[in-house]
């Protein structure tokens, strides 16, 4: 028996005896990376049209929320690379572009999922639980609407504005969010409205609020109704 084997757990040393193959607990001390990817978009880029155009959409999708998963992956790849060497300083360093490519990929995949087609689910209005919270909450969905959308408005440069849900309490509420930072700890987001420049200058120039008015049109209630069941 080798110096190799002898050192080796019993229960793995049993295995190696009756020729089985490694169990999976011992089989490796490293592990495999997940890269983060472009989520699928349940619908075509024209098929928020013509509240959102396809050029916005494809433009959107393909170059800028790409741009936040490689942007992810490279700061994730840059922290692997120095923990292997220990480098914490380099490692720490990468959290800004953590917080704002991977709250990009978050925020925007959250964001396709919150929209659908006029056609299909979206908009309309609300059913069920999440219809009965938000009138308790915001007196109705109209009501809801307008404060969202004066949030939106109220956002100076970049962000978001997100309906969220307080896990401990489940009450509804609005927040804003600067650039890309997530929504975390104790709001679960249930509809985010994307109020970057990116999201509809190509159609609605500095008429952003034409923009606010007209995402109602294609938000996916039973996606926010889903979220705020969980
Ligand atoms: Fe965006």
């Amino acid at each position: 028996m080798s110096s190799t084997l002898l050192r080796t757990a019993p229960a793995l040393r049993a295995a190696m005896r009756a020729g089985a193959s490694r169990p999976a607990t011992f089989a490796t001390t490293s592990f495999v990376r997940t890269k983060a990817t472009l989520p699928d978009l349940s619908y075509d880029f024209g098929a928020l049209e013509p509240y959102i155009s396809a050029e916005i959409m494809e433009l959107h999708y393909s170059k800028h929320h790409q741009t936040y998963v490689n942007g992810l992956n490279s700061a994730l790849a840059t922290i692997a690379e120095a923990e292997s060497k220990g480098d914490f300083t380099k490692a720490a360093s990468q959290a800004p572009l953590i917080n704002f490519h991977g709250g990009g990929h978050l925020n925007h995949t959250l964001f396709w999922e919150n929209l659908a087609p006029a056609s299909r689910e979206g908009g309309g209005e609300p059913a069920g639980g999440l219809k009965s919270a938000i009138n308790e909450d915001f007196g109705s969905v109209d009501t809801l609407r307008k404060q969202m959308n004066t949030a939106l408005a109220g956002i100076q440069g970049s962000g978001w504005a997100w309906l969220v849900k307080d896990k401990a309490t489940g009450t509804l509420s609005i927040v804003t969010r600067a650039n890309q930072d997530p929504v975390t700890g104790n709001l679960a987001p249930l509809l985010g409205i994307d109020a970057w420049e990116h999201a509809y200058y190509l159609q609605y120039q500095n008429r952003k609020a034409e923009y606010f008015d007209a995402i109602w049109n294609v938000v996916n209630w039973k996606t926010v109704a889903k979220r705020f069941e969980n």
